[in-house]
């Protein structure tokens, strides 16, 4: 837990916010969002809201049978996104705003509709067809191993064509790259290229551990009861399995290795962040490397934690004991894969979950809308798009893709108010949007501002230390943010009762998720059900 001083890095101190570009803003009346929407609304994103960074999910040209996870096309932008150009003049208003933006790489797999994949499959000894995972049947007939898809069923899909299976970790319409084929890396790596030469500044890897498997395809043994972990988001029969040999080979971190020597290159601290579910500390911990792998490995141990004070604590303490000495942490709360955060923690925690992720040592990122509170939507049987809960009902991740709300009334300020979107509002968009909330003190988007703002007026809440306080009550989580003279205090209540906690002399209240609380009195303060307060403790020489 040291402190960082001197310069720092724009992806260490910032705060990103994610845009799922469908659900963002239609500028086309057709219900679907788009890149020239995104630039629209970065006014809100970098002056309304207060973020530094944006990472947008895919827009590439794709089938979209994985809503863009299905990469058609490394280079270009999907038409229903709008164009190259259109992506050049996001990048441009993004820049001239100082924000900074990543985009969504997906190495693992391609669409089956990729140029390569069509060469690949076209015949057993096309150029290309080492491009894939290709393996003949059993003699039985059956799928070369045992492994299983994410999204359900086995990961292998028979080509009649030429009599071979082909792996596909996901969808049989998203086929596995080979990345132990030089020229797959060779070709991956341009377009990484491709994109930091036209500006941006990083990427989100997709199931970035996901590229290199077992080279002997050995089955996966099955899970026993103490290989899983309660805490964690069940995939139903997809966790059957122990998932050692399908994904995390550790020849990965040569990969990763090279492909930042490819972003080290270019100057301007180009960032990568991987997507990568593992949940031992020290597997997840090795993708920082020596400092010389990716930039920070997503951490998602707190999105399925249970609400609880103890329970937090033992988490971030996990992966501070985890991380390499150098090493930026990060916290995430949400994304478009996990139920709304809102609706998992509960509604009346949504304010102190925002606390929580932008006071913690390390690098938030908000998954948009959250920032509005809002709820997971139900989704009518017939209205359900995600192949993944199409497939496995009860995965099914809809419900947190819904558009952005923008104003009450018909569409939203989203789309055209005669125009059905492409995932339905929820029943409360006419009191959650940006509009009313931005003239209610006591919305989530407020507290998100104010929280914001306050990030960037205390260096210790960016740069500081963390050391846990004891001697709480039980439901209370407190901690301390230090960098230099400036100490920072937070306490979150999980409780929904009041609980009092001690106040050092001099103590002055920065910020309540309770906008009405403006002091607190001295020697103690009682927190209310659910509330998060920071306080500036006062002059640690007073004591
Ligand atoms: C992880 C992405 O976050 C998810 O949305 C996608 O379906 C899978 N990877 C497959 O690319």
């Amino acid at each position: 837990m040291t402190a960082e001083s001197g310069h720092l890095e724009w992806w260490k101190t910032g705060v990103v916010y994610q845009i799922y570009p469908r659900s963002f803003q239609d500028t086309k009346g057709n219900g679907i969002g788009d890149l020239p929407g995104i630039t629209e609304r970065l006014g809100y994103v970098s002056e309304t809201l207060g973020v530094d960074a944006i990472w947008i999910s895919p827009f590439y040209p794709s089938p979209m049978v994985d809503f863009g996870y299905d990469v058609a096309d490394y280079t270009g932008v999907d038409p229903m996104f709008g164009t190259l150009d259109d992506f050049d003049r996001l990048l441009c208003e993004v820049h001239t705003r100082e924000l900074r933006v990543i985009i969504d790489w997906v190495p693992n797999h391609t669409s089956d509709r990729h140029p390569w994949f069509l060469e690949s499959k076209s015949s057993r000894n096309n150029p290309r067809r080492d491009w894939y995972v290709w393996r003949d049947p059993k003699s039985d007939g059956s799928p070369p191993n045992n492994w299983q898809s994410v999204f359900g069923g086995p990961a292998w899909e028979f080509d009649e064509h030429t009599g071979q299976f082909y792996l596909h970790s996901f969808l049989k319409e998203q086929p596995d790259l080979n990345w132990r084929n030089p020229a797959v890396e060779a070709a991956m790596f341009d377009t990484l290229r491709f994109w930091l030469d036209r500006g941006v500044d990083g990427f989100r890897i997709d199931v970035a551990h996901f590229i290199m498997k077992d080279p002997e395809f050995t089955d996966n043994p099955r899970a026993t009861p103490s290989t899983g972990d309660a805490d964690f988001k069940d995939l139903g029969d997809y966790d059957a399995w122990e998932h050692i040999n399908d994904k995390g080979h550790p020849d990965v971190h040569a990969v990763f290795r090279r492909l930042r020597r490819v972003l080290d290159d270019y100057d301007g601290d180009r960032f990568a962040v991987g997507e990568i579910h593992v949940f031992d500390w020290d597997e997840w911990a090795a993708y920082y490397g020596d400092g010389d792998e990716l930039h920070m490995p997503f951490n998602f141990s707190l999105v399925w934690a249970a609400w609880d004070a103890k329970a937090i604590r033992a988490r971030v303490e996990a992966l501070e004991d985890a991380i390499p000495a150098a090493a930026w942490p990060n916290y995430v709360l949400g994304n478009h894969d996990e139920q709304r955060l809102a609706t998992r923690f509960g509604p009346e925690n949504a304010g102190a979950a925002a606390v929580l992720l932008l006071t913690l040592r390390g690098q938030p990122t908000i998954y948009y809308g959250d920032e509005l509170g809002l709820r997971e939507t139900p989704i009518p049987a017939e209205q359900q798009q995600d192949p993944w809960g199409l497939r496995v009902p009860g995965l099914g991740r809809d419900g947190c893709r819904t558009p952005m709300v923008w104003t009450s009334g018909d569409g939203h300020g989203f789309t055209d108010p005669d125009v059905e979107p492409w995932l339905p509002f929820g029943d409360d968009a006419d009191m959650r949007n940006v509009e009313t909330e931005l003239v209610d003190e006591g919305s989530t988007l407020m507290l998100y501002r104010r929280m914001l703002r306050l990030r960037k007026a205390r260096p210790s809440l960016v740069a500081g230390t963390i050391e846990f306080l004891d001697d709480l009550p039980e439901d209370v989580l407190g901690f301390v943010r230090t960098h230099g003279d400036e100490r920072t205090v937070v306490f979150i209540n999980f409780a929904d009762e009041a609980r009092p906690v001690d106040l050092e002399p001099g103590a002055a209240l920065l910020l309540s998720t309770d906008h009405r609380r403006t002091t607190i009195g001295s020697g103690s303060v009682s927190l209310a059900g659910n509330e998060a307060m920071i306080i500036d403790p006062g002059d640690p020489h007073v004591v």
